[in-house]
């Protein structure tokens, strides 16, 4: 079977600018998108905007300029970030394409054709921030139990989706797909919600018209969760369900904030139910970033940009530190202390410094050629360091898996540790003024370089500008970045007679 894998982001609001929380869940996305191609799947990554709805409607009368001007223009800065830090998405999909609004008419067609769709009166208190409805008993001190701004009564006739349908049918889904809902935390949160019964879901408004119009009602707009949610059909090519979409879907997995887990795991597989589509084989639910132990906001002024955070200390540091210093999955602090000590700890100190001293040794002993090896030698320290590699490749393999991404980079680090203690046991400073040992010398060079060949295609998904920087340095034709995982598990692979180049230092450190 074709190996291959449909990675998702949620699609971002354009009433905001991009911030480091909508940077962290597309890094995440890249990391695995370039990791799997790595490993020689076929990848479909796709991101992009959610463009309707009465925020934008409202932020955009505002300022007097029409929603879809205000969506050209906040597109651009999504686009361009991106672009900067690096993100190799397949698909930059907008909810105003034509081809979404004919897919989104599509599934209502095919949902209410089901018998699922039906017009009513929909009263209750409803959040205009949120865009979300609530009953009473959900309200805290009568505001939204989400954001806890004022709710307000509100009355429309509107078409209702038959969800309390779906209730039992989801409930044995999650039971028998233990991987549906991740992390497992988060599981029963969700499995808590659906017991509680399932209400049907008021599926269009009449109070605002930025949106994809009820085919033959269009007096109504599709509510923006299921205009939304369904960009990840359209991604694909949905309705036409031949090419991409008999490629890729069901998608692998949405990478969501928690905030929005609910949505992806109740409203959208019930949606799919319905409409006889296969499910999304896995949601998984990041946590949220603090910054400098305070909640993110444009009133307290400490939104993190993360481009201008890329100026300041490099894209591969950011990238890296997002997904080292907070399990995937649990709730973070960003500040630049944290940032600065990683920085300079992780990167200058563990893998910097390793690139340097092995190339420059290269450089001094052999004048920066690899000599040819007859054997890799037998050494307790050869074996140590071949057999530490394949530990690590397996943790990390097994890591990506699990979107433990921490884990991943913890597994990568272990070997770069080791390697920094190979040169230091091994001491080629001191077999180079032995002519006896000139060849032990060409195996430990070799099993060096050999070694940052590995740490270079390891850190790629990552950090690919370091990734690709170290196979550079060591003479390498091939980018480091499709199909070429299975490569280093066997130990050898860099061919004698290359001639490295030392360059500058990787991660020059930072003073505080
Ligand atoms: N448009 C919807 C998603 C529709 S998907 C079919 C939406 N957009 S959003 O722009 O508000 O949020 C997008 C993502 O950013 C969410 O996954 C949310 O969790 C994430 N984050 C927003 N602020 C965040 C932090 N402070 N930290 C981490 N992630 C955060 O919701």
């Amino acid at each position: 079977m074709a190996k291959r894998f449909y990675v998702t982001t949620p699609i971002y609001y354009v009433n905001d600018v991009p911030h480091i929380g909508h940077a962290y869940t597309t890094i995440a996305c890249d990391v695995l998108a370039r990791f799997k191609k790595a490993e020689g799947y076929e990848v479909f990554f796709l991101t992009g905007t959610d463009e309707h709805g009465q925020k934008v409607e409202k932020s955009a009368d505002e300022r007097g300029e029409k929603p879809i001007e205000l969506a050209d223009r906040v597109v651009v800065r999504f686009k361009e970030l991106w672009d900067k830090l690096g993100i190799t998405h397949d698909r930059f999909i907008r909810t105003t394409e034509a081809d979404h609004k004919k897919a989104v008419s599509d599934l209502f067609e095919r949902v209410k054709a089901n018998g699922d769709i039906y017009l009513g009166e929909y009263e209750d208190w409803y959040c205009t921030p949120c865009e979300a409805f609530w009953p009473e008993t959900q309200l805290i001190e009568g505001a939204c139990p989400d954001c806890g701004r004022p709710t307000q009564r509100l009355s429309e006739p509107s078409y209702f989706f038959r969800m309390s349908k779906y209730g039992e049918k989801l409930l044995a889904h999650i039971e028998k797909t233990p991987d549906f809902i991740q992390p497992a935390s988060r599981r029963n949160e969700i499995v808590s919600f659906v017991r509680e019964g399932l209400r049907d879901l008021s599926i269009s408004r009449t109070t605002f018209s930025w949106g994809i119009p009820v085919p033959n009602d269009p007096a109504h707009v599709i509510y923006v969760w299921f205009d939304a949610l369904t960009n990840y059909l359209t991604g694909v090519g949905y309705p036409d369900e031949g090419g991409d979409f008999a490629k890729f879907w069901p998608a692998d997995v949405h990478v969501v904030g928690k905030d929005i887990l609910r949505f992806h795991t109740v409203y959208w597989p019930t949606f799919l139910m319905s409409a006889g589509l296969p499910l999304p084989k896995k949601v998984f639910a990041h946590g949220w970033w603090t910054v400098e132990g305070k909640k993110m906001s444009k009133s307290l002024g400490n939104v993190v940009e993360p481009g201008a955070m890329a100026d300041e200390y490099g894209v591969d540091a950011i990238r890296y530190f997002v997904l080292r210093e907070v399990p995937f999955g649990l709730d973070g602090d960003f500040s630049r202390d944290a940032l600065v000590h990683r920085i300079n700890s992780d990167l200058a100190n563990d893998l910097g410094n390793l690139v340097s001293r092995v190339l420059s040794m290269v450089d001094k002993y052999r004048g920066g050629v690899l000599n040819e090896v007859s054997s890799h030698g037998d050494e307790p320290e050869d074996v140590e360091l071949r057999e530490t590699l394949q530990r690590s490749i397996a943790e990390t393999r097994w890591a990506m898996e699990e979107l433990a991404f921490h884990k991943g980079l913890l597994a990568v680090w272990t070997f770069i540790r080791l390697v920094n203690k190979y040169v230091d046991t091994t001491g080629p400073w001191a077999l180079a003024k032995d002519p006896e040992k000139a060849q032990r010398l060409d195996q430990v060079l070799y099993n060096m370089c050999e070694s940052l060949r590995a740490i270079g295609l390891l850190v790629f998904p990552f950090m690919p500008a370091t990734g690709e920087e170290i196979w550079s340095r060591l003479g390498q034709p091939k980018s480091a970045s499709e199909g070429l995982m299975e490569e280093i598990e066997h130990w050898g692979g860099l061919a004698a007679g290359i001639k490295i180049r030392r360059g500058e230092s990787l991660f020059p450190r930072i003073e505080s």
